[in-house]
């Protein structure tokens, strides 16, 4: 059975790359909101888990983390490799299996922006970063937002966890959406206990920029950001 979705980037990664280096709603939206919930991470072990192209994989490793990522897609790895200069140690791996380059105990943040929900099952993958983070160590997500998937979901029920397929400007994505209960659940049950949750709006963008999301993303909640830290055990 297919465990997830990640190889929709199969022949997009190169678009999907430039695609979101420099557009309106990476800079006046995306990326505002993760960094601002981003800790201070100078000298701490970092895991960038899913890195793609490697944007916040450099940033880390420029705010002085020890960083180290991963990514299921040989041209975002190689890609990540050369944005940080030998900087951070990277690896090909797929977070639907065992993490098997991390020790237990070895992070005290994991940082996953967008990637959790092409897991059709992530509990064991949460176990897995239960394992390799610290004790009190935190892993930090963004995800597309619940509420607002709902509009994509094949049979508009809020409550199931559903396959989503999108058309992108760059090519079909495929990606699971789950309600905010299963969310909380599923951390609780793999040892997380939720600190902060956040659902980031854009900054306004210079008037000679076209940002034709901007109205939508002011007012829909596109990203679920959360903050939750290890507990010793699950439950
Ligand atoms: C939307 S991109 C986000 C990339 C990066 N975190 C960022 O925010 O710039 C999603 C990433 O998740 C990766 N991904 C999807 N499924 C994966 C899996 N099973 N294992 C590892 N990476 C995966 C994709 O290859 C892609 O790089």
């Amino acid at each position: 059975m297919k465990k997830h979705t990640g190889d929709s980037y199969d022949q997009l990664a190169e678009k999907y790359a430039d695609d979101q280096e420099n557009k309106p709603w990476s800079t006046y939206f995306e990326r505002p909101g993760i960094l601002n919930f981003l800790p201070d991470l100078a000298h701490k072990d970092v895991l960038d888990a899913g890195c793609g192209p490697g944007f916040y994989t450099r940033y880390m490793v420029d705010q002085g983390a020890h960083v180290t990522a991963f990514d299921l897609n040989p041209f975002f790895v190689e890609h990540t490799k050369q944005r940080t200069e030998q900087r951070a140690t990277i690896y090909q791996a797929n977070l639907a299996e065992p993490l098997t380059f991390a020790a237990d105990s070895s992070f005290d943040f994991i940082v996953c922006i967008l990637v959790l929900h092409y897991l059709k099952d992530w509990q064991p993958t949460l176990a897995e970063f239960n394992r390799v983070l610290r004790p009190g160590g935190r892993l930090i997500f963004s995800t597309h937002h619940p509420f607002t998937d709902l509009e994509f979901a094949p049979n508009d029920d809020y409550f199931a966890t559903t396959l989503i397929e999108d058309e992108w400007k760059i090519g079909k994505m495929r990606f699971y959406r789950r309600p905010l209960s299963q969310i909380s659940q599923d951390l609780l049950q793999t040892g997380f206990i939720i600190e902060e949750i956040a659902e980031p709006q854009p900054i306004k963008p210079p008037d000679h920029v076209t940002f034709n999301s901007y109205e939508r993303s002011l007012k829909k909640p596109m990203r679920l950001l959360v903050r939750a830290q290890k507990t010793t055990t699950g439950r």
